[in-house]
């Protein structure tokens, strides 16, 4: 690897660090073939009765909940209300919830081991709970584990979420999908339609991974078919929690890779006097596109993202909009007036996102059905349309970069510069940045991650070990051990 700096040019962020070598692959695939199926079959019944779900609530055409479900503290036990409205698929969803029970229970029953063997595994006396997302692939598992044994076994981490391809709506991405179709999937991202496009889908489709930048990876398919995985990691938290719903939401949630490392007595520090009601959203580095082109941010996936209470509640909050969403102007019938910027947004239908919208939708769904619209493997049937849709061409942090930024999922950024940029939602944690050149944490990969590093990307389970045994031995009681 080159120098740090060097490896952290603006070309280097799209990497989700999910190289997987070929023929490791193969190997694992015909072993893990009887297991996957049973699984496989699980998530097509799941994703049958979430659109069967779906479906039903939009034939019941605009309703309005008297409150969100994440609105209040207690609201938050309400969270399956909309199911509950809907009594013809009562049984259904009851199926639906029971599964994701089973297979969602067994990441967090980890972690609730964990808790009951330690005296501070009382819920109620938590003062701060952060729940982390890993996104990791099953070819390289060693990380996962490495992280939920260091850094996670802070008593303030009360579940470890992972996401891998076995999550994913087509968890065979990695199987089928062929050099040349991400070949051609590049090159149709690439080649925009001349008109009618949105200015920021234009830009992202301008700035996607060019073939001969795919080439290089040690594994350009397994990149491509991982840009969903983040979505899949939303959902597949967002279904923990409405199947656990007296656990409550954790005052952070935190996204990032496999490879990631954040101290987190550190990040109590910092995060602890704040309130995490108020809609937050920090990443630990944040892309920034130059300005005079375009004001548009990102986190950049392998630092993380930290979502506070607050903004998680924006996610998971459904939306009500007529169908499809018309522009408040055109728009003859009465929707939760809080909810028509959001439906004005979603008829703005920026990056193609609005045939993905059905009224009652959260954002994390409406995220996951629009990184699903369109399968990778099906690219030979993709058309372009004047939208700049047709096919799926954001990479994964482009789409919760968008998500957040304009749908409102955090408060305005303080910076005043940004002050008359709407968009500007994302605040870069402790002024980590990547603008022309990386500052802050940007800079804290692999080698260059010092002891100390509050934030490390490219770590090694070795890295995460010491780093952890050395934390451990200075605030013995803040960790778990076993
Ligand atoms: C990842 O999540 C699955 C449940 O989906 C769980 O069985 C597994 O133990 C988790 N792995 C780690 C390292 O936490
Ligand atoms: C702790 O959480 C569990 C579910 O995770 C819940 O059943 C229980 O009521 C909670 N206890 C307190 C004291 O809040
Ligand atoms: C925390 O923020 C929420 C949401 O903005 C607000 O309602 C609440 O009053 C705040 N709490 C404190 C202690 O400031
Ligand atoms: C981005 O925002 C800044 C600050 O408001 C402004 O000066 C700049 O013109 C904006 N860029 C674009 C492309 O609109
Ligand atoms: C976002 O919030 C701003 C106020 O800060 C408001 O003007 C705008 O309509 C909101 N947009 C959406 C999509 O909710």
């Amino acid at each position: 690897m080159a120098s740090p700096r060097k490896t952290i040019g603006v070309i280097n962020y799209i990497d989700r660090s999910v190289d997987i070598d070929v023929a490791q692959r193969q190997f694992t695939t015909s072993s893990r073939r009887e297991n996957l199926q049973p699984r496989v079959l699980l998530l097509l019944i799941a994703c049958c009765l979430i659109s069967a779900f779906v479906i039903t609530v939009s034939h019941h055409g605009i309703e309005r909940l008297a409150t969100s479900p994440f609105n209040s503290e207690q609201g938050e036990v309400a969270l399956l209300l909309p199911t509950q409205r809907h009594e013809n698929k009562q049984q259904d969803l009851t199926a639906l919830s029971q599964h994701t029970d089973t297979e969602i229970n067994n990441g967090a029953g980890n972690s609730n081991n964990k808790l009951s063997s330690s005296s501070s595994s009382d819920n109620s006396s938590r003062s701060f709970t952060v729940d982390i997302l890993s996104v990791g692939s099953i070819q390289q598992l060693d990380l996962l584990h490495a992280q939920r044994t260091t850094f996670a076994s802070h008593i303030s981490i009360r579940n470890f979420f992972n996401v891998t391809e076995n999550d994913d709506a087509d968890p065979d991405c990695h199987k089928y999908l062929t050099w040349d179709d991400v070949q051609k999937v590049s090159s149709f991202c690439r080649n925009r339609p001349p008109s009618g496009m949105s200015h920021v889908s234009r830009h992202m489709r301008g700035k996607y991974a060019r073939a001969q930048w795919l080439q290089k990876k040690k594994n350009p398919v397994g990149w491509m078919c991982a840009q969903v995985r983040p979505t899949s990691g939303l959902m597949k938290a967002y279904q923990h929690y409405r199947d656990n719903i007296m656990e409550g939401l954790p005052d952070y949630f935190i996204i990032m890779d496999d490879d990631t490392y954040y101290d987190m007595e550190e990040f109590e520090r910092n995060f602890g006097g704040m309130n995490s009601s108020e809609a937050l959203y920090y990443a630990g580095c944040l892309v920034r596109d130059p300005v005079h082109q375009i004001n548009f941010t990102f986190p950049f996936g392998g630092f993380g993202s930290i979502l506070s209470k607050g903004a998680l509640r924006n996610l998971f909050e459904p939306i009500h909009c007529p169908t499809p969403p018309l522009p408040s102007s055109s728009s003859s019938v009465l929707v939760n007036d809080q909810h028509q910027p959001l439906c004005d947004r979603i008829a703005e239908n920026n990056v193609d996102e609005q045939p993905s919208f059905q009224t009652g939708m959260n954002l994390a769904q409406l995220m996951y059905q629009y990184v699903n619209a369109h399968k990778y493997r099906d690219v030979n049937e993709w058309e372009q349309n004047d939208n700049g849709g047709g096919g799926f061409c954001m990479h994964s942090d482009w789409v919760i970069g968008y998500f957040a930024n304009y749908y409102n999922v955090s408060r305005h950024v303080v910076e005043p510069f940004y002050a008359d940029v709407p968009h500007a939602r994302i605040e870069p944690y402790k002024n980590s940045e990547i603008y022309k050149k990386g500052t802050g944490f940007c800079v804290n990969e692999g080698n260059n991650c010092k002891e100390g590093s509050e934030l490390c990307h490219r770590a090694t389970p070795q890295w995460m070990k010491d780093e952890t045994d050395r934390l451990r031995l200075k605030v013995p009681t803040k960790y778990v051990t076993g």
